[in-house]
Order: structure tokens, then C-alpha cells, then sequence
């Protein structure tokens, strides 16, 4: 198994849950940490209760897409190199595609899809010069099958596994593994950040996520897979990860179980 320690680990959306939970977990292991999000108050308190030294707080809004290349020089300017990129920063969707204005599309493409391959294309050239490094996408189950009222990050998170499978091949030679995690629902404020049609944040912890999965548990499964250079982890309850299943070898079943679905 992959040691961990001293190793360099760049984490966004570490202000909060999976990814502040990663943070912990990865720092207790002895990697030193750099923790991006929009809230540099809450990545200070995360970072100040991290085990060990050496981590780094680096406030990026992740939106502004251009500005990431500059980021990524800035951080590495400070840290000297990247052995880990995990791309988790986030944002869900609570609203049916006919009332979703076009913004709100692309403002969910533009974080979970576009800022994840432009860190990505940011850290790769380092790691490729090394022969060595590790870029870990945190997908979903809505990355392996569609639901409703979720058109825009089902989009998303497919074109995020669809990218990373990809780099995956095309890095096998450079000694750079690729991990795709796709969790099911896990309990995290995902929901009550999510955006609504109108861009308007939901504001409400929905049952799916409310009943979801401990965040601790599901980072564990992260952790391990990183540990073993896992390709692609599912971390769901028994009933998503047959939705899976079904996708995968009986599409037609799982479409006519998605039209009786109750979305929230
Ligand atoms: N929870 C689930 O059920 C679930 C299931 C499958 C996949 N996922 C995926 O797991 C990842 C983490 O989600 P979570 O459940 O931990 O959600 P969360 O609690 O809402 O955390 C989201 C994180 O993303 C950061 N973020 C949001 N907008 C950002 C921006 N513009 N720039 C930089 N950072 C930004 C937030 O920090 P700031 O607000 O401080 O910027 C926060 O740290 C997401 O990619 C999500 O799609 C979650």
C-alpha cells in the first residue's frame, strides 16, 4: 500500500465535508496538506486542528476558471510540488432541467468539470516530469447514471469520469494513477448548497442525504483506494450501487425505474 506520509496532497473543497474529512483522515496518515475553498476562515480552523505541520491554506474561488493557472504556479511556487491533486469542490442541483436557466448549467459545468480539468492540466506537467503523482476525482453515482432534477451534474460528473478515463490511458506510461470516486448519497451539506433553477441555493438537508452514508466512513473507502492505487471506487448503499449495475447491463430497466422515481 501507498504511504502516505510527507507526501503533498492538494485538496479543494476542503472547508467542508468530504473534503474537510479528507483532510483530517490524510493528515492523521502524515501527508501535509493545502486546503482550497472560497471560505478562508474555515479552512484556517480546519487546517489549525490538522495532525502534523507543514499544511498550507490557499482561499481559491474555483469559478473563475482562468485564474486557476495562476493558482497553481502561486501554490507550487510555495510547496515546491503536488503528489496528490484531489479534485472534490462541488456544487449539486435541486431543479428540473425546463426550469433551469442556462447560467445555472454552466455554473455547475464550470466547477465540477471545467475547474477540475483546468487544476488538473495545472499539476500534470510537474508530476509528469517526476514520474510520479496521483489525481483523484471526487464524481458521483450521478456520474454513472441520470436522475431527475439533477440534469446539469449528472452531466457533469459523467464528463468528469469520461475525461479522467481517458488521462488515465494516456498517463499509464508516466507513472500518474487516476482514481475516479463515485460516492452515493453521503451526509454533507450538499444539498442545502445545492442551486436551485434560478440559481438560488436550496438551503434544505434533503432525506436522501440526511439518511446518506457517515462522511467519515465514505472518506475511509476514499483513503483506502488512494492507498491501493484504486481506478474507480463505488461507495453507496446496496440499492444505488444496483442502479449502477442496472445501468451498466440493463439500461432500459434502470430508465423505467428512473420515471417512477420522487426526486427532490
Ligand atoms: N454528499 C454527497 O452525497 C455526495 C455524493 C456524491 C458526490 N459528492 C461530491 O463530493 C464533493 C464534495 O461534496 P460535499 O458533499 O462535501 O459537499 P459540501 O459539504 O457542500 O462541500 C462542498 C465544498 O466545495 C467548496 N466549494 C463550493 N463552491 C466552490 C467554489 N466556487 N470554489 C471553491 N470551492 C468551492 C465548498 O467550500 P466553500 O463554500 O468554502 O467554497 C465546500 O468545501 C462534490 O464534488 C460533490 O459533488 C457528494
Amino acid at each position: 500500500m501507498k504511504d502516505l506520509k510527507n507526501k503533498t496532497v492538494w485538496i479543494t473543497g476542503a472547508s467542508d465535508g468530504i473534503g474537510k474529512e479528507l483532510a483530517i483522515q490524510l493528515a492523521e496518515l502524515g501527508a501535509k496538506i493545502i486546503l482550497t475553498a472560497r471560505s478562508t476562515d474555515k479552512l484556517n480552523e480546519v487546517k489549525n486542528n490538522l495532525k502534523g505541520t507543514g499544511h498550507l491554506v490557499y482561499p481559491m474561488d474555483l469559478l473563475d476558471v482562468g485564474a486557476i493557472p495562476k493558482g497553481v504556479e502561486e501554490v507550487l511556487s510555495q510547496v515546491g510540488q503536488v503528489d496528490i491533486l484531489v479534485n472534490n469542490a462541488g456544487i449539486s442541483q435541486r431543479s428540473l432541467a425546463k426550469d433551469t436557466a442556462l447560467t445555472v448549467d454552466r455554473k455547475i459545468m464550470e466547477l465540477d468539470y471545467f475547474a477540475v480539468v483546468a487544476l488538473t492540466k495545472g499539476v500534470l506537467p510537474q508530476m509528469i516530469a517526476r514520474k510520479s503523482g496521483h489525481i483523484v476525482s471526487i464524481s458521483s453515482v450521478a456520474g454513472k447514471f441520470g436522475a431527475p432534477m439533477r440534469t446539469a451534474y449528472c452531466g457533469a460528473k459523467h464528463a468528469v469520469i469520461g475525461f479522467m478515463d481517458s488521462l488515465r490511458a494516456e498517463l499509464h506510461n508516466d507513472n500518474i494513477k487516476v482514481l475516479n470516486v463515485t460516492p452515493g448519497s453521503v451526509k454533507t451539506n450538499i444539498s442545502v448548497n445545492a442551486l436551485e433553477g434560478d440559481g438560488k441555493k436550496h438551503n434544505v438537508t434533503d432525506p436522501l442525504i440526511a439518511n446518506g452514508l457517515p462522511v467519515e466512513f465514505c472518506v475511509k473507502k476514499i483513503v483506502r483506494g488512494i492507498q491501493k492505487d484504486t481506478s474507480e471506487l463505488l461507495i453507496a448503499d446496496t440499492k444505488t450501487k444496483m442502479a449502477v449495475y442496472l445501468r451498466r447491463f440493463f439500461p432500459n430497466q434502470l430508465f423505467k425505474l428512473m420515471t417512477k422515481m420522487q426526486s427532490t
